[in-house]
Parts: structure tokens; C-alpha cells; sequence
């Protein structure tokens, strides 16, 4: 496979993804399966550095995986795994967080953030290691790209720090991964805060679309988002970013632009606006919602397109390690 490769993962940490996972990163893993040799991985591992209900989780990362088969994965032509089949990233994660420097894990953002939440005591040092575990993810397929939103550029730098240190100090082991920014992404604000991203953790229910809630509860929320004042329907995300995100939206889930929307849309009101992109989400998740059904209602299958994805994973990682481990004197 002459194509570049990319590893991307997704953790299994609630019961249904949002349309803000979807339109800002799933539906660019679809796409990739065409452009990338990708691997896709269902990231459980990491889903426990926070406190966690064994049931949950184990439900959960199946559901994860049927949604990104009914999102359009398909084991033909991409690897898509569960990272705990995979011995491989937690015996490479203990090599390099020996290679890792104290300070320099304490100076990760996304960790001060999440553990000045939950104070000292209530901080693991999973948390604290889950960087180092993200790079030998990525290490051990030797990606060529890795699909990064902002906040997730710090752990990049981390990962390319450790290859390189690893290369220099042991033999020339890792290839050293790049950023892949994505083209066609867009960021989704919470329909009932428009300035926060649409997110799992948001306070108010009403301002998130769960794929697999009813969709009649997504046309409800849809058509009582937070507008703007004014009635003109324009795209501006600073003085109207209610109404900008539901163009975002629309155009995101539609063949239209957001200009094309402008002009549709021109002397028309926020109503109109809402009830048609309240039809377009109906219209996108009841199939994605069908085939998520199918998929869990055959846990045969499921669990067969687990497996075959995670020999194809253990068929590049298992070397990867092998060499790790000669380089490093086991
Ligand atoms: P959440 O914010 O709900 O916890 P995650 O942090 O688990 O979501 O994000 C999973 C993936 O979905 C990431 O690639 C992230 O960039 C993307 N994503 C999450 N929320 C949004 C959003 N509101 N708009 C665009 N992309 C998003
Ligand atoms: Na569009």
C-alpha cells in the first residue's frame, strides 16, 4: 500500500457519538478510508484513566464500533480495532514513558486541565501517562499522518519528541508522524450555547445531537436552539454564531454551501431555517441509527470484524514492538 498512513482513535466513553464527533472527525475517517491507508482505533484503554463502569464500557465500545460501521467504516478497506485486543500499546506505552521526562509530562495542557478538576487524590497516573500512551498508538503503526483538532496538537508534539529521542538514544525504530489537517471539517457549537463546542460534557442535553437518541428529540432540539436577535438570516459567527452554526450545520450535511444556504434562505426566517435542517438531521441519522441497530443485533458479525481488525493491527504493531524491544536490550 503505497498510500500514506494514518492512525486515528476515538474513545468509547459515552452510550452514542454526537453530530459534532461525526461532522468534525468521523465523517473525515470515512473519507480517509479512500486517500489513507488508515487505522481506526476504538481507544478503551484510555476510556479508564478518569473512574468507569466495567458494563459500560464494554457496552459501549461495541456500540462505538457499530456506529462507525453504520457511519460508513468498512473493514474492507480500513483497520478498525478495539486497542485493548491489542497487547502491543500498552507494552510500547511502558517503554516510552520511561523515556519521558516528569516535567515534561506534567507541562501537558489537557492534563493540568483534567486533573485540577478532580484535585491530586483524585487523579490517576493513567491520566498523567494517557499522552505517552496516545504516542505508542500512533508509533506502533509507524503513521505518516495523524488527524489533529487544536487540542490535541501538545500530545503530537510529545509523540514526534519521543520517536526522535527513541531513534537517537536506541536505533533508528519510528517513523516520525505529521499533523494531517483535515480540509473539510467543521466545528459544531452547542445548540443551546452556540459559544461553547458542541461537546459530550456540555451541562444542557438540549444543546447536543446524540446519533442514536430519537430522532424526534433531535428535530425538538434543532428547532429550539438559541438564535439571535435580529430575524435576517446571515452567517457572522461572532454577532449571530446561533444561527452561523446551524448553517454549519446544514452545509455539512447537505450538497449546499453555506452561500448557496444564504441565498436560499434570503428573506426567509429563522423557522424556516430550523424546521428543513430539523428534516436534513432526521433524514441523516434514522438510516445511520438502522444499520447501528443491525450491527448490535449480530454480535456474531460484530466480534468477527473485531477480530480480523485486530490480527491486520497486531500484524504491523507486533514488529513494530519486537524492534522496540531488540533496540532497547530485551
Ligand atoms: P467531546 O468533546 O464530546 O468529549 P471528544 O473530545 O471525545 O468529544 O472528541 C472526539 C472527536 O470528535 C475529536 O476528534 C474531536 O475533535 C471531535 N469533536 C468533538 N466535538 C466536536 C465539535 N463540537 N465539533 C467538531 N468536532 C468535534
Ligand atoms: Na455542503
Amino acid at each position: 500500500d503505497q498510500r500514506p498512513r494514518v492512525f486515528s482513535g476515538i474513545q468509547p466513553t459515552a452510550d452514542s457519538f454526537h453530530l459534532g464527533n461525526y461532522l468534525g472527525a468521523l465523517r473525515n475517517w470515512v473519507a480517509m478510508q479512500e486517500t489513507h491507508d488508515a487505522f481506526y482505533c476504538v481507544v478503551d484503554q484510555h476510556a479508564i484513566t478518569m473512574g468507569h463502569d466495567p458494563i459500560a464500557l464494554r457496552n459501549r465500545t461495541r456500540i462505538s464500533a457499530a456506529q462507525l460501521l453504520a457511519l460508513g467504516l468498512d473493514p474492507e478497506r480500513c483497520t478498525l480495532f478495539v486497542q485493548s485486543h491489542v497487547p502491543e500499546h500498552a507494552q510500547l506505552s511502558w517503554v516510552l514513558q520511561c523515556i519521558t521526562g516528569f516535567g515534561e509530562a506534567s507541562r501537558m495542557v489537557q492534563f493540568k486541565d483534567k486533573s485540577a478538576k478532580s484535585g491530586q487524590d483524585g487523579t490517576t497516573v493513567g491520566l498523567f501517562a494517557y499522552p505517552i500512551l496516545q504516542a505508542a498508538d500512533i508509533l506502533l503503526y509507524q503513521a505518516d499522518q495523524v488527524p489533529v483538532g487544536e487540542d490535541q496538537r501538545q500530545h503530537l508534539e510529545l509523540t514526534r519528541d519521543l520517536a526522535q529521542r527513541f531513534n537517537s538514544r536506541f536505533g533508528r525504530t519510528f517513523n516520525l508522524p505529521a499533523a494531517y489537517i483535515l480540509q473539510d471539517t467543521a466545528k459544531i457549537f452547542d445548540l443551546q450555547d452556540p459559544t461553547a463546542k458542541m461537546s459530550k460534557s456540555s451541562s444542557s442535553p438540549a444543546g447536543i445531537i446524540d446519533l442514536l437518541e430519537d430522532p424526534a428529540r433531535s428535530a425538538k432540539k434543532i428547532k429550539s436552539a438559541v438564535t439571535d436577535t435580529g430575524r435576517e438570516i446571515l452567517y457572522d459567527e461572532e454577532n449571530k454564531p446561533g444561527v452561523s452554526n446551524l448553517l454549519t450545520i446544514f452545509a455539512a450535511l447537505t450538497t449546499r454551501t453555506i452561500d448557496e444556504l444564504l441565498e436560499q434562505y434570503d428573506g426567509r426566517g429563522y423557522g424556516d431555517l430550523k424546521k428543513d435542517l430539523a428534516d436534513a438531521v432526521v433524514g441523516f441519522v434514522k438510516p445511520v441509527q438502522e444499520r447501528t441497530r443491525a450491527f448490535l443485533e449480530d454480535p456474531g458479525y460484530l466480534d468477527k470484524v473485531l477480530a480480523v481488525g485486530a490480527e491486520k493491527a497486531r500484524a504491523v504493531a507486533a514488529p513494530t514492538l519486537a524492534e522496540a524491544y531488540q533496540h532497547v536490550g530485551f
